[in-house]
């Protein structure tokens, strides 16, 4: 994080608090999560979009603290489940500045949705025109908008690319499916289409991607005013802006993306008489990303066919995404300061699987040793979030730092709850 300091002695403090006091008090594996970083993350991008709405992508992170921050530095929330929308709606986020995603959302998320008053409800298929209309109450109408794929690929690995034509999201622009649904949907009286809605991918650092679906979406507005004689005032061009998560990597430059794509937006409307739609965006990993660490103690080292396996308290199970899509992290030895040369070892988790490995080629001190405390930098994204249970391992805590204090936000899971949740024979 931003906030974060070393000392010549190996400790490293964040948001006023020593990483390993907080290690100490609330034991290891932990997630740290510096407020003031989450905050200032929501401010820059309020002030990048001024007259536009910023949507926090809740499933990068969420818990009731997050949406509390989230909803008093003025963002919306992008919410892609009835677990999700819940969570905030009982932290008093207004449903109103809320959106409901999902590819095949089930009854109960539309059910959900309807009842808390979510402001926008994201089509995903031309199937879903009519179930969702037909949880809306007469005389009623549901503000939503049309999930578009513009036909771009662009994101950090295969499975989380969704602007092409080959996957699961959205209604393809090449092939028409997105105009006949446009057409549907404005044939709903349940339903007021207020805008479109594309996700390109995730962990996207060049502005090119979205100048292009900017420009495809635009043509598109273009057309529906045509065909329909309806004019859209809203045009939502999701998240994926990308962060570094080692030194030296690219991150979207937030300011050149917003200057770039407002230009871009004000152009293509202006040569095709449209006036300006409202601009969305929903970033998730941007906000929280950076402003998390994640915190292990060493159990083990050993020196084996030619590697150093340096074996933490956690692994796969409270970060998947060096498994899923290879991922690189920079761990490094906090707590303690080593004058030993630094060599190149493999950080691994403690799960029965040999592919789980948070770290290759991570440059420890040569006497790394059990007890050593080792921190994570970026990862307050799709970590918790993405974490599960494997092995009956409990998923980590999550620590908020502020100020110079600690507190809990979200607490350990405890062998209490594992057989608590299994009800018996
Ligand atoms: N909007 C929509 C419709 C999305 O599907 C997503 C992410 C976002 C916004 C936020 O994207 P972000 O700004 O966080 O990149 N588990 C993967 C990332 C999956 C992203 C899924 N959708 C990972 O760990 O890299």
């Amino acid at each position: 994080p931003a906030s974060a300091s070393s000392a010549p002695h190996g400790e490293v403090t964040v948001g006023g608090v020593a990483l390993t006091e907080v290690a100490e008090r609330f034991g290891t594996p932990a997630y740290v999560l510096d407020e003031g970083e989450v905050r200032d993350r929501c401010r820059a991008y309020r002030a990048a979009f001024p007259d536009g709405d910023v949507l926090y992508a809740a499933k990068a992170f969420m818990c009731r603290a997050m949406a509390h921050w989230v909803d008093e530095e003025g963002l919306g929330l992008d919410v892609c489940s009835a677990g999700e929308l819940e969570l905030a709606v009982v932290t008093g986020f207004p449903p109103e500045r809320i959106l409901l995603h999902g590819n095949a959302k089930s009854p109960e998320d539309l059910a959900t949705a309807l009842r808390l008053g979510v402001g926008r409800i994201v089509i995903d298929s031309t199937g879903e025109i009519a179930r969702l209309a037909a949880h809306v109450p007469p005389g009623d109408r549901q503000k939503v908008l049309l999930r578009i794929v513009p036909g771009i690929a662009a994101g950090h690995h295969n499975a989380v690319r969704t602007g092409t034509d080959d996957q699961k999201f959205g209604l393809s622009l090449a092939d028409g499916s997105a105009q006949h649904a446009i057409a549907r949907v404005l044939e709903q009286p349940r339903l007021e289409l207020v805008g479109l809605h594309c996700h390109l991918g995730s962990q996207i650092s060049s502005v090119k991607p979205y100048l292009s679906a900017v420009r495809r979406l635009v043509g598109l507005l273009a057309a529906v005013r045509r065909q329909h004689g309806v004019t859209l005032p809203e045009l939502d061009l999701g998240g994926g802006h990308a962060v570094a998560y080692r030194p030296g990597e690219a991150a979207m430059d937030l300011t050149t993306l917003s200057a770039r794509i407002r230009a871009e937006l004000a152009e293509g409307c202006a040569a095709a008489g449209l006036p300006v739609p409202r601009l969305t965006v929903e970033p998730g990993r941007a906000i929280v990303g950076p402003a998390g660490v994640a915190l292990y103690h060493v159990l083990s080292v050993k020196r084996t066919g030619g590697q150093t396996f340096v074996a933490v308290d956690g692994g796969m199970s409270d970060n998947p995404r060096p498994a899923l899509y290879g991922v690189r992290y920079a761990p490094r030895l906090i707590g303690r300061h080593s004058t030993e040369e630094p060599v190149l070892v493999t950080v691994v988790g403690r799960h029965c699987e040999a592919g789980d490995i948070l770290a290759s080629a991570v440059p420890l001190p040569a006497d790394v040793r059990p007890g050593d405390l080792l921190a994570v930098p970026v990862a307050g994204a799709y970590h918790l979030s993405m974490a599960s249970t494997y092995n009956l391992v409990g998923r980590p805590p999550v620590v908020a730092v502020h100020e110079g204090r600690a507190r809990l936000l979200v607490r350990r899971e405890s062998l209490a709850d594992f057989r608590n949740r299994d009800i018996g024979l």
